[in-house]
């Protein structure tokens, strides 16, 4: 579809993240790198998807893995350089695929020069460029926040040549920026300056909803003490600096997206995030990555989001995995009909989905080891290494950072590729009917009644029509549909009237 200013692409487009560390590895090394990426992009230019993000892959010393970075606007050594960077992101535009790239806007890493010079003295010119506080000594921290990833422990740490704490909603080795600061505004202004000029596409913007901070620092009051503070920080400040980074990136020709990662309670927390139209053009929503295997569920949910977001200016978003959280084949119990029927759902929904790597060859969770786990967070399973070949060590050097997911060499990408029946062609296919079918791209979606246990929606603009219904129960459930089966999760029946029944964890889409 041709952008328009009422759809821009970023609404038509299928977004590909891309975990850096996890994709692929051109240099041998066990951790997948740039070059790895670049010499990937004809199989994702293949595959059908229209934008990629990239998880970060600038300078840290890697205690979060990339999300604690000791400087913006250079490649970790580990990933390449920024001639690396730039060589893929020209090859990335020749093959028509948008380039986004991560902004890590709430902390730093503890290594950040900013850090470093902050932490020499109260006086240090840089020290209100973080959150210090007294709090009551050295044993009392400043409240009751916690931080994400640290069993109990309290979101500051106190610093002891100088003597008071300093806050980090994430883990001790990344200490908050103080957007309270305009200097702080204007550096995270300029590092988006650099990346744009180097012609990136737009910014997945981690946590942005923890950007502005209550000036009181009140305590967090029952349930949400019990949680990490990130999970429900609220403040109207923040909205003031998202306007202030929409009006940086629309200054800049070409369409270029912000999208939030607002991971915060709900649809109802979500949806002010895009303003009037003049904060994020896209806000996560982790609705769908949040629901269990239920039809009503996933009813409610996307009631939520038709009832909640405005239509003219909020244009929803749609993610069944990430870096951050288990697969959803694993979250389904290992079931490859239920991950190829939430793949349906998924690139059917109005709104723009968000594709994890990997989810299109079905791939389940790394079991990783005790000696082997990595991540504070408990993430490394999701964050396994994508097989690409059904050689021994998958397209990988011998020793790959973290181990393979099961049955790596069945459902690595050269064998599936191979097999027009595999997850990987299914993905294929939808994303090619997606493609083809305005009303799957930007049509109105009304859902429509179905049996208990079922689902379905209708999309459709005024000339284009498509009908999804999903069987999310245990039996097969007759439906009063009727049309051609387009796309049928399990793969039977493709260009056939639709014969009036689903099976057990089965989608269809129907064209008329
Ligand atoms: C959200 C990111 O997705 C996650 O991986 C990271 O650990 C936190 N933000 C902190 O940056």
């Amino acid at each position: 579809m041709k952008d328009s200013p009422r759809h821009p692409w970023w609404r038509s487009s299928v977004v590909y993240q891309v975990y850096p560390r996890s994709f692929a590895d051109a240099n041998g090394d066990g951790v997948g790198d740039l070059e790895g990426i670049r010499a990937r992009l004809p199989d994702l230019a293949w595959l059908g998807v229209d934008a990629l993000w990239l998880s970060p892959f600038y300078r840290s010393p890697m205690h979060d893995y990339g999300y604690d970075v000791a400087d913006f606007c250079d490649v970790d050594p580990l990933f390449g350089d920024l001639a690396a960077f730039d060589l893929l992101l020209a090859d990335a535009h020749a093959l028509g695929l948008r380039v986004v790239v991560d902004l890590v806007p709430n902390h730093t890493s503890i290594d950040h020069p900013w850090f470093q010079e902050a932490r020499r003295s109260r006086l240090d010119p840089k020290r209100d460029w973080y959150v210090w506080h007294d709090g009551g000594g050295p044993t009392v921290p400043p409240n009751n926040w916690r931080g994400a990833f640290i069993t109990d422990g309290a979101a500051w740490s106190w610093d002891e040549p100088t003597e008071q704490w300093y806050l980090h909603q994430f883990l001790p080795e990344q200490p908050d920026l103080n957007w309270a600061n305009p200097a702080v505004v204007e550096a995270i202004h300029d590092v988006m300056r650099f990346w744009l000029d180097r012609g990136v596409d737009g910014f997945r913007i981690d946590v942005v909803h923890c950007i502005g901070r209550h000036p009181s620092f009140p305590d967090d009051v029952p349930p949400w003490s019990d949680l990490p503070h990130c999970v429900s920080n609220e403040h109207a400040s923040t909205h003031e600096h998202i306007r202030g980074l929409r009006r940086l990136v629309d200054s800049y020709p070409g369409d270029r997206v912000i999208v939030g990662e607002t991971a915060l309670p709900g649809t109802r927390w979500v949806a002010p995030y895009y303003g009037d139209g003049d904060e994020l053009h896209l806000a996560f929503n982790f609705a769908t990555l949040h629901a269990p295997w239920d039809a009503a569920a996933w009813r409610h949910r996307i009631e939520r989001i038709e009832e909640l977001l405005d239509p003219r200016e909020a244009w929803p978003t749609w993610v069944l995995s990430n870096h951050d959280v288990p697969r959803h084949r694993t979250r389904y119990d290992g079931h490859e009909s239920r991950a190829r029927a939430a793949a349906v759902a998924l690139l059917t929904q109005r709104g723009t989905p968000f594709l994890y790597a990997g989810e299109e060859l079905g791939l389940e969770d790394a079991v990783v080891p005790t000696d082997r786990l990595l991540d504070p967070g408990g993430r490394d399973g999701c964050r396994a290494p994508i097989p690409w070949t059904t050689d021994k060590h998958h397209g990988w050097g011998p020793d790959p950072w973290l181990p393979f997911p099961p049955d790596a060499t069945a459902r690595s990408a050269q064998t599936q590729r191979a097999d027009p029946a595999s997850v990987l062609h299914l993905y294929r296919r939808l994303l090619a009917a997606r493609t083809a079918s305005p009303a799957l791209q930007s049509g109105q979606q009304d859902l429509i009644d179905t049996p208990v246990g079922t689902l379905g929606w209708r999309r459709h603009t005024s000339r284009d029509e498509r009908t999804v219904i999903m069987n999310m129960s245990a039996g097969p459930i007759p439906f009063d549909q009727t049309g051609i089966v387009e796309i049928s999760s399990h793969g039977h029946g493709e260009g056939q009237p639709f014969a009036g029944t689903l099976a057990p964890d089965h989608a269809v889409v129907l064209r008329p």
